[in-house]
């Protein structure tokens, strides 16, 4: 029996010396040391020999059984330095790779082509004034001249939020607050949302505006032309040209809407343009002189007569769209962010 003891363990000796894994070293350690190992098997038989015999035999085996052990934890720790080594050797960090930075986000075109129109007019004098976006109904139509059977009330274009009060259908209602709030002369700008019941390709619930205004004594049209031609240069390039075509809104008279030449075909109409259609011009805004019944209703009453004025009025999602030559509205709104990293 001893002679088995000192088999096995000199085997597994060799064994332990040979393992080339911790997983293999395991399998060396079950074998020889386990509860079903082969040292175990030899010692089931020790009830076979004799009482004398028996403690010399137990010695030998924990003998072995110490040797073992020791032998399996040097094996282990020099197989642990060994992979912890490899490890280290195939993680090298190089600290000299330049890092992948993090998309740090763009300012939205909306915003981007708004601070563009604030800047421009900011040089020409204007003033920032903003206003809630609900809305009296009196201050969106009645105080800008919208008669209260007049279409744009309709349920169908504005959002009622309850009676007498809304959604501001456009920066227009911003007006009266402008010229009740301060004495004239009045120059501001008013940006900021607004809202219709409408939603397809080129419309939205809710989309922004500026507004303009410029009240003092003896304003005239070639004001308002020179204003905005600049705004058109500034925003378009140097080549940019406006026209005036009348048209009707309440608050002004005359009124007018107001196109720029188009800065793809420059204003020469030429066939395939699909920017102006051909047509060489592009709508912007709408403007004109501020009717006496809204300066009536300001009541600037230390002005006498001979206080005048012009408004304009323009969508930023629509210039917005023109300088970026962007197809649909509605991606402005949806967020996704592989639209909004071209800007
Ligand atoms: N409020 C008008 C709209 O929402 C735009 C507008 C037109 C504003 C003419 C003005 C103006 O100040 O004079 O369509």
């Amino acid at each position: 029996m001893i002679a088995k003891l000192n088999g096995i363990g000199e085997q597994a000796l060799k064994d332990v010396a040979e393992a080339g894994s911790l997983d293999a070293l395991e399998q060396v350690r079950v074998a020889v040391l386990g509860k079903k190992g082969a040292l175990s098997e030899v010692l089931k038989g020790l009830g076979t020999v004799t009482a004398e015999e028996r403690p010399k035999i137990g010695a030998v085996a924990n003998d072995w059984k110490r040797k073992l052990e020791g032998a399996l934890e040097d094996r282990k720790a020099a197989l642990e330095s060994v992979a912890l080594e490899a490890r280290l050797q195939s993680e090298r960090l190089d600290a000299s790779l330049p890092a992948r930075l993090p998309h740090r986000g763009s300012l939205h075109p909306v915003t981007t082509t708004t601070r563009r129109i604030i800047e421009i007019c900011a040089k020409l004098g204007f003033d920032v004034m903003t206003g809630p976006e609900i809305e009296t109904e009196f201050l969106n139509f009645d105080a800008v001249n919208i008669p209260a059977d007049h279409p744009a009330r309709d349920m169908q274009d504005t959002f009622f939020m309850g009676p007498g009060v809304l959604l501001r259908t456009h920066t227009s209602s911003v007006q009266m607050r402008a010229m009740r709030s301060q004495s004239w002369p009045v120059r501001i700008l008013c940006p900021g949302a607004v809202y219709r019941c409408d939603s397809d390709a080129t419309h939205s619930p809710m989309f922004h505006q500026v507004e303009g205004l410029w009240v003092d004594r003896d304003v005239k049209m070639s004001d308002l032309k020179g204003v905005l031609s600049t705004l058109a240069r500034e925003l378009f390039g140097a080549e940019a040209k406006i026209r005036l075509r009348p048209s009707y809104f309440p608050f002004v008279e005359p009124g007018a809407e107001v196109d720029v030449s188009c800065f793809q075909c420059k204003g020469t109409p030429q066939s395939g343009c699909r920017i102006c259609k051909g047509t060489g011009w592009l709508e912007i805004l709408g403007a004109g002189m501020v009717h006496p019944r809204l300066l009536e209703l300001a009541g600037f009453k230390d002005a006498g007569s001979g206080l005048t004025g012009f408004a304009f009025g323009m969508g930023v999602e629509r210039i917005a769209m023109l300088l970026h030559q962007i197809p649909d509205l509605r991606l402005m709104f949806q967020g996704d962010v592989r639209f909004l990293r071209q800007f």
